[in-house]
């Protein structure tokens, strides 16, 4: 790319390499998706008929652990298993035991859409998993079924319950709101994460895909919005604490719970940007919202047991992360892949 690359820079000198981009941005936290098929059929992520991939074009197991490695030795500290629904994978735990090895991972980290929890929390725990989010639009069951479009509410709130339980340190609710759909749930939403100890994010929707089933313009709801909302029950304080992830984090004085908010449109956080993702193609994506990306299943099958090439390949990657997403809701989607294959 004739760009001059610090990443390079350090192989050269013989320091332990490091993920910077042109931008002087450190990638260190990786979304590795485990599969793009989901339980759930959620409005803003699918539409009704999907295809879902063929097993040869999916990363085995022990090639996403291969990748998690590679990364965790680049000074990646936080790797979060994604999907899709990650836990309807068979034998996910496995990869789950193999990560929460990796000597230098500060943080493996899990987002589901909580269906699977109730079985799986103690398992996921013992592995080492220190934080769950997990999505959660409606406390109506009614409601919640139809922006799942086939999900049980009640099994997920068992899978909340679940993961308290076997003591994952915390639990982050993701909440994306639609005008129309859930934007008058938001104080309800909040008082359920207060009442249970839980913090939450509020999402403003992003244009991944086509959907079908509502116009996102439409439904566009803004974190502003959300925030007045709240703030008509609770103090709502600023503060500075990060996750490593984009929700900017408020406080309630007295209360345990963070609140969040995920304004893709509204607040771009794009020049923060720490992560990039992989999606179970073995696509490396260096941004959410756009297609530049490295296809690493082709590295890992034409050198099976390479582990210098993919490392190499990694760094390199770093000359083509974008400086940023440009979603615009008035027009068609840019980015025609949905979220259950990016991988959030
Ligand atoms: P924490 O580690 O708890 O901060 O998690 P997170 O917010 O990074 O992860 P989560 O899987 O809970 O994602 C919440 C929302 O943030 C999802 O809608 C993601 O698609 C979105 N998100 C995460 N990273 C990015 C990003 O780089 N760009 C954009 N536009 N959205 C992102
Ligand atoms: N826009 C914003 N967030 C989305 N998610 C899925 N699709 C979208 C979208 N189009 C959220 C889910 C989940 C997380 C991984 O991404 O609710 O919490
Ligand atoms: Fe499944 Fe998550 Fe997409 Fe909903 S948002 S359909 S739970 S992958």
């Amino acid at each position: 790319m004739g760009l001059n690359n610090p990443s390079q820079e350090a192989v050269d000198s013989g320091q332990t390499p490091q993920l910077v981009d042109r931008f002087g941005r450190r990638v260190t936290y990786v979304r590795l998706s485990v599969t793009d098929r989901c339980d759930f059929r959620c409005i803003y992520c699918m539409s009704e008929e999907m295809t879902f991939l063929p097993r040869a074009r999916v990363l085995t197991l022990e090639e996403l652990a291969m990748i998690g490695r590679a990364f965790s030795e680049l000074g990646v500290d936080k790797i979060r298993i994604t999907g899709g629904e990650p836990l309807v994978r068979s034998n996910v735990m496995q990869l789950f035991r193999e990560l929460g090895r990796l000597p230098k991972l500060r943080e493996l980290v899990l987002t589901t859409n909580g269906s699977q929890l109730a079985k799986m929390a103690a398992d996921l725990k013992a592995a080492g998993v220190k934080r769950i989010n997990i999505s959660l639009d409606s406390l109506d069951p009614r409601r919640f079924r139809q922006i799942t479009r086939v999900g049980d509410l009640d099994g997920v709130l068992r899978g909340i319950e679940a993961a308290r339980r076997a003591g994952i340190e915390r639990i982050k609710l993701n909440a994306v709101i639609l005008k129309n759909r859930n934007h008058d749930e938001v104080v309800d939403l909040a008082r359920f994460a207060i009442a249970n100890g839980l913090d939450i994010s509020y999402i403003e929707e992003m244009p991944l895909g086509v959907i079908g089933d509502h116009d996102r313009a439409e439904a566009y709801y803004s974190s502003d919005q959300i925030r007045a909302d709240l703030s008509q029950h609770f103090t709502l304080l600023a503060t500075t604490e990060s996750t490593g992830g984009p929700s900017r984090y408020y406080r309630i004085p007295g209360i345990g719970s963070r609140i969040g908010f995920i304004s893709p449109h509204s607040h771009n956080f794009c020049a923060d940007c720490n992560r990039v993702r992989v999606t179970v193609e073995g696509r490396l994506l260096l941004c959410l919202g756009q297609e530049h990306s490295v296809d690493l299943r082709h590295v890992l099958r034409a050198y099976p047991g390479d582990h210098e090439r993919l490392k190499q390949t990694l760094l390199q990657a770093m000359d083509i992360k974008p400086k940023g997403h440009e979603f615009d809701l008035q027009t068609r989607p840019i980015i025609l892949r949905h979220m259950n294959t990016t991988g959030g």
